[in-house]
């Protein structure tokens, strides 16, 4: 069976609805840069193995990331899904786990990268926002788009409500691609994502049915 391993900072939903998709796949461990992310208490609930790493106990990035390396490769995963995980990642991890590491994040990349992401939508006064799940790459959100899914911003929204809506496609987009990935069909090959050998993918967008 296929081994998974998830990488958090904080509260987890996306872990949540990765775990809870029940993957054709085993989670062998999720692991925080911080000892108190709410997430690892939910994964450990669920019998899942849980590891925390203090980025602050470390005097350089290259020592963290080769730390959280270590860590990951224990498990031995197949796949390596960032969910949350708020650290900008030295280009030696990247490259070591790249082609088996993905990445959700909160908008129709690449616009909005970066932190931030309905704020800066919400500024910019977009019509559509959304979330992309994406190859890990040196390029700080800006590897290979595999999937996204878009939301129409509505009038009155704010922060919270627009944050709200591309969190509920955030919950539906990620273990489908992880699926895809556990399933052997998804690759990267040529800085390009492929499912199924092609490209575009059939299932990439979900797009809302009126804005
Ligand atoms: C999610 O919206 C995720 O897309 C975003 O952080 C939130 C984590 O929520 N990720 C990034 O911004 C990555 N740069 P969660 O902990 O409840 O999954």
């Amino acid at each position: 069976m296929k081994r998974y391993v998830i990488l958090i900072s904080g509260r987890g939903s996306n872990m949540e609805s990765l775990l809870a998709a029940a993957l054709p796949g085993q989670c062998a461990a999720v692991i925080s840069n911080k000892a108190e992310a709410a997430g690892l208490a939910l994964a450990a609930a669920q019998g899942v193995a849980t590891a925390a790493i203090d980025h602050r106990g470390f005097a350089s990035r290259e020592d963290f990331d080769a730390a959280l390396a270590a860590e990951i490769e224990r498990h031995t995963p197949d796949l390596v899904l960032l969910a949350g995980f708020m650290r900008i990642l030295t280009d030696g991890f990247v490259r070591r786990f790249e082609g088996r590491l993905l990445n959700i994040h909160p908008s129709l990349l690449p616009l909005f990268p970066g932190v931030k992401t309905h704020a800066q939508a919400l500024a910019a006064g977009v019509r559509l926002h959304g979330c992309t799940v994406h190859f890990v790459t040196p390029a700080l959100d800006g590897g290979p788009i595999i999937a996204q899914a878009a939301v129409p911003v509505q009038a009155g929204d704010d922060e919270a409500s627009l944050a709200e809506r591309v969190l509920a496609e955030e919950h539906a987009l990620y273990p489908r691609v992880a699926r895809w990935f556990l399933e052997g069909r998804l690759h990267l090959a040529e800085g390009r994502a492929h499912l199924d050998g092609e490209r575009p993918a059939r299932g990439a967008l979900h797009a809302p049915a009126a804005v």
